[in-house]
């Protein structure tokens, strides 16, 4: 898919904006502060609805305003254009229309945009905490799987509710016979998650591979695991048995939303023994993992958005990641523009920010 403009409403600090994207790829550039990482948000936001950053809708809205919009035009298959327009309103839901047809819910805009989004965070994703890794494959999976996207709303709510009986318990024994209902709705959708992303890493395993063998001048064999609380099989027994536990801590200690993924070199856990070097390559190496992974699932080519990841790279890890862009359209941003990154391309187009405006440079 090509992301063809992009028009943004009293969107964080852009009273008005509109910007033609290329098809290949795009740089924006401009010093901190100046609204690089907010366009990009939009995009992310006219695809998946909500903030890579996790930011609620009203904060989007630029101070002082009711209300903001983000346009976006895209080109799918390289025949169809489609338009998403969201609505964003402070204090009442957003609204979302395809085509100009409003969409009740935004499970609606699934797979009808896909991005993936690179942040200097991400290159934390090995070393931190086993919540990021879970992040990145429920976004993953999310973007991919209509169903492991209902499943995941639905045992989280579950889970927490049962959080809540728990707690409640303490007070009102007598709630205790209620737990069984949670329970067997818990194991159902989180048997679900758990199977689901358990064939994600499996797919994953063989791509990240051989990334990570290039990536490191073909030296490291990286290993992939899905590390869980419990196997589907036993996920019901292992509930059971940790009932007492469970209340007495007030939360569930067993499911998916426990579980993590592991890597590892030569069997060293790199999560927690790997140098920084290896935890970077590693992290870059499943971001363009993830470029393979949604290209064969969808039959069709994400947008990829890095937001000023080239300066978190040494010159290798840079030439590589930017070797790996081929066809694949691409919006990134950087404070500067040395001339390594001008370089690199043959076709391209360059935006400077500065303060909320965007002027295209040649
Ligand atoms: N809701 C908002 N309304 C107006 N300005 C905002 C809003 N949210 C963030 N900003 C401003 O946006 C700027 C940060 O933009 P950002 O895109 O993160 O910058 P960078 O160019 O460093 O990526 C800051 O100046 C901040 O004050
Ligand atoms: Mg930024």
């Amino acid at each position: 898919m090509i992301l063809q403009s992009l028009d943004l409403q009293d969107f964080r600090n852009y009273t008005s904006l509109s910007v033609q994207f290329d098809r290949n790829t795009n740089i924006i550039f401009g010093q901190n502060a100046q609204g690089k990482t907010n366009i990009l948000e939009a995009i992310y936001m006219s695809g998946v609805s909500k903030s890579h950053k996790g930011s609620r809708d009203a904060e989007m809205i630029r101070f002082g305003c009711e209300e903001g919009h983000i346009k976006t035009r895209i080109l799918r298959n390289n025949d169809r254009t489609h338009t998403v327009d969201i609505h964003l309103k402070k204090g009442r839901k957003k609204g979302i229309a395809i085509n100009r047809v409003p969409i009740r819910t935004s499970s609606d805009l699934f797979g009808l945009v896909h991005l993936i989004f690179f942040s200097p965070e991400d290159l934390n994703i090995i070393k931190n905490a086993p919540k990021l890794r879970r992040r990145f494959i429920d976004l993953e999976l999310c973007q991919l799987d209509r169903i492991y996207l209902s499943d995941l709303n639905r045992y989280n709510k579950i889970l927490m509710q049962r959080g809540q009986l728990l707690k409640d318990l303490y007070y009102h024994p007598d709630l205790k016979g209620t737990l069984d209902v949670w329970d067997e709705q818990l194991v159902e959708y989180g048997t679900r998650i758990i199977e689901r992303r358990m064939k994600f890493v499996e797919e994953l395993s063989p791509v990240i591979k051989e990334l990570h063998f290039h990536i490191s001048g073909e030296t490291e064999k990286l290993s992939v695991s899905y590390e869980c609380s419990t196997e589907p099989r036993f996920f019901r027994e292992k509930l059971f048995k940790a009932r007492e536990k469970d209340e007495r801590l007030g939360q569930t200690t067993i499911g998916p939303h426990r579980d993590d993924i592991r890597f590892s070199i030569d069997e060293v856990d790199i999560r927690k023994f790997g140098s920084q070097g290896q935890q970077r390559t590693c992290a870059l190496s499943l971001k363009l993992s993830e470029i393979h992974l949604v290209q064969k699932s969808v039959e069709d080519t994400p947008v990829l958005l890095l937001d000023d990841v080239l300066s978190e790279l040494d010159r290798a890890r840079q030439n590589f990641l930017l070797d790996s862009l081929h066809q694949t359209q691409t919006i990134m941003t950087c404070t500067g523009l040395d001339d390594f990154v001008r370089n690199r391309f043959a076709v391209n187009k360059v935006f400077e920010v500065i303060n909320g405006t965007v002027s295209e440079k040649t």
